[in-house]
């Protein structure tokens, strides 16, 4: 069932054709449709890359800003059938509005994430398609592209583990916890990205389930790279800052205090 969420009053919902889009205007102003369009951007010479991967993600920078566009694609098998089209099931549960809802209360809670800018659904009958916008990261790297270029330095998994620690006390289960989620950035800054799916819940053992996901991540990711790309020493550094959790002046909210919202079990 979908949540009911609660935000400020930057947070503007408008109806586009056969959907709508929520924006935080404290962001943007005036958000037109047009922004989820990368052909809009590419007309105006201003992408300025794009995510390797599914290749749904395209950069774009306008007014000193730089964005992530992503266009919500299936991947798998079932990609075949339907590569960007879900069932509608309201608008609560639609992909980009449950994203958008979640990223905006983790980054209004002090988390790492990548700031929510707005999402749209284009409803055709029974299904949609969705986007999301965040700002980009600057100068951030995945940790899986970090892999394919060397090792990576035993504070900064430590670091890893810390941060992941702090989403998992706050009830965030990531539904697709990977090495292309985690970001990097210059100064040893852990950013945790892609909340498509994601849910608060109580503590259980999907936290466990999260970490085992992330380590087969990396096992794929380091499978066809130099060895000591990501070691038994590497994961168990990874373990302990996440036993350790933040440092006390880092800590987070106490669990179960992401306002406008309810743990579910
Ligand atoms: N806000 C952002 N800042 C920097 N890089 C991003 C941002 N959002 C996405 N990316 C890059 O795009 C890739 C794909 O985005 P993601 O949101 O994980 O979508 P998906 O996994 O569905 O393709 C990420 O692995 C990352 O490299
Ligand atoms: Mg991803």
């Amino acid at each position: 069932m979908a949540r009911t969420w609660t935000s400020g009053s930057e947070v503007k919902r408008v109806a586009v054709d056969g959907g709508a889009m929520l924006y935080d205007a404290s962001r943007v102003g005036n958000l037109r449709a047009e922004w989820f369009d990368p052909a809009y951007w590419r007309k105006r010479d201003a992408v300025t890359g794009e995510a390797p991967g599914r290749g749904a993600t395209v950069f774009f920078a306008t007014n000193g800003h730089e964005y992530a566009l992503r266009h919500y694609r299936r991947g798998g098998l079932i990609a075949r059938l339907s590569s960007d089209r879900y069932l509608w099931r309201g608008e609560g549960a639609a992909r980009p509005v449950a994203e958008w809802h979640l990223t905006y209360h983790l980054a209004h809670a002090g988390l790492p994430v990548a700031p929510p800018v707005a999402a749209r659904y284009e409803r055709h009958g029974i299904v949609y398609r969705g986007d999301l916008i965040t700002e980009r990261l600057a100068g951030t790297m995945s940790l899986a592209a970090a892999l394919e270029l060397g090792s990576v330095p035993i504070l900064t998994w430590v670091d890893i583990g810390r941060c992941l620690r702090r989403f998992h006390d706050l009830g965030v289960c990531h539904a697709d916890l990977n090495a292309h989620n985690i970001l990097l950035g210059a100064g040893g800054m852990v950013h945790l990205i892609d909340f498509d799916r994601a849910t608060l819940r109580r503590p259980g053992l999907w936290r466990d389930a999260n970490l085992v996901r992330l380590r087969r991540s990396l096992d794929k990711v380091t499978d066809s790279l130099p060895p000591g790309r990501a070691t038994e020493a590497d994961w168990h550094s990874l373990l302990a800052g996440y036993r350790e959790g933040p440092p006390a002046n880092d800590a987070p909210p106490a669990a179960g205090s992401v306002s406008g919202a309810q743990a579910a079990d």
